[in-house]
């Protein structure tokens, strides 16, 4: 990755800071096995360091900003486990930002930084009481009798302009992601059969990730057969395809850390039945007809109500319901969300769209006593004068899914 965007990255960050404002960004924590390191992505974002337990400290004072970046020492006794812990010098090539020291080191520098500031922003995500605090809450929770001026805020508030819109680095990284989910949500149409195992499917979509050289998703797949389409977050994958059963995939293989968010709904018998048909036609109607207001302008917002009035009257049309209010019954979440770094990624969900942005187009219908659950999502990056579907390749028509 180029050096330079990240330095960009940094300035247009340090420009929202006012004098006498700083921020610390903790990143990600050793994972615990069996699950891979993912990288804090705020941190991510402005290092490109996908190490554990590094800090960055931005400061600006007299209308100078400071960038300092700690990471942790090596330990040689630990070495045979777990390999050598990178270098400052390493971290210094990779980020571009030049002043590296060890962890050891942050809470001094913090604390003769922070006796001039006003506020600090700080990675801390919003817990409940059950949960343990994370790094930021618990570095808060330390220091916070000792510097009664410093205010705090969190660091999603200064992120989000500069996550929002996506630059063309970003926008390589998602379709890159997306097209290695394409050719595993193909691999799966063409090989699903009734009577194996809803993990079978799963795998040949990690198979085709993987073999491409992304190795990790940017969620748990949903590989939901039968009923358990209807379940929004089902993700045990563990049941037996039946003979006539619609298998909704809702998966997403990350690219450098950004996720792709596709869904795709088919009968594993290669043809619909009736009913199936009935339904998948109506929410490919509203997915099409949402992804075709998509322009700068348009608001989020104006996509949910017009989901809202389509599957509406779609579930009248079906025999489904009788007051419009019933809806809900069958389709319960909003029609999009941004989409990045995180899969639901930091934008506003209120947001007025505008070029660079990338959003999910997402409708479905649900229906728990039919066995039927169908929802139909692409990844869409809003351009000048409109959009661009990053996962148009990816079948969706009728025939072309009885085809497979
Ligand atoms: N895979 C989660 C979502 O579609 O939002
Ligand atoms: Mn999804
Ligand atoms: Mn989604």
């Amino acid at each position: 990755m180029d050096i330079d965007l990240l330095q960009t990255r940094r300035e247009k960050l340090a420009e929202n800071l006012n004098n006498n404002e700083m921020l610390v960004i903790f990143a990600a924590s050793e994972p615990t096995y069996p699950r891979y390191f993912l990288q804090e992505k705020n941190f991510f974002y402005l290092t490109n360091l996908e190490i554990p337990k590094a800090i960055l400290l931005i400061a600006k004072s007299n209308n100078k900003t400071s960038i300092n970046l700690f990471v942790e020492r090596n330990d040689p006794t630990l070495t045979v486990w777990i390999g050598e812990k990178m270098s400052p010098q390493e971290a210094a090539e990779i980020s571009g930002i030049k002043k590296v020291a060890f962890t050891d080191d942050f809470e001094k520098t913090f604390q003769a930084l922070a006796s001039n500031m006003k506020k600090c922003y700080f990675n801390y995500k919003k817990s409940s009481l059950e949960e343990p605090l994370d790094r930021a809450k618990q570095f808060i929770s330390k220091i916070k009798d000792y510097f009664p001026a410093l205010s705090y805020g969190s660091i999603d508030e200064l992120m989000r302009p500069l996550r929002e819109r996506k630059d063309e680095w970003e926008i390589e990284q998602l379709q890159t992601a997306i097209d290695a989910t394409a050719k595993g949500i193909e691999t799966i149409m063409k090989n699903a059969k009734m009577g194996m195992m809803e993990y079978e499917l799963e795998a040949l979509l990690n198979y085709e990730a993987l073999s491409r050289g992304l190795h990790h998703m940017g969620f748990k797949s949903i590989v939901a057969a039968g009923h358990n389409a209807a379940t929004l977050h089902y993700s045990d994958n563990n049941c037996e395809i039946g003979k006539d059963d619609l298998v909704l995939l809702d998966v997403g293989a990350a690219c450098k850390n950004y996720s792709a968010d596709i869904s795709r709904t088919f009968p594993v018998s290669g043809k619909f039945t009736q009913r199936q048909r009935q339904v998948y036609a109506e929410v490919l109607n509203i997915q099409k007809t949402i992804i075709e207001m998509i322009k700068p302008g348009v608001t989020m917002k104006e996509l949910n109500n017009k989901t809202v009035e389509m599957i509406t009257a779609s579930l009248h049309k079906l025999g489904l319901i009788k007051q419009d209010k019933e809806y809900k019954k069958y389709y319960m979440h909003s029609v999009g969300h941004h989409l990045g770094l995180d899969t639901h990624d930091i934008g506003r969900r209120d947001a007025t769209l505008s070029a660079g942005m990338v959003i999910t187009v997402e409708p479905g219908i649900y229906i728990s006593e039919e066995n039927i659950g169908v929802r139909i999502e692409d990844d869409i990056l809003v351009t000048e004068n409109g959009y661009k579907n990053l996962s148009a390749a990816i079948p969706k028509e009728i025939e072309e899914i009885e085809k497979d």
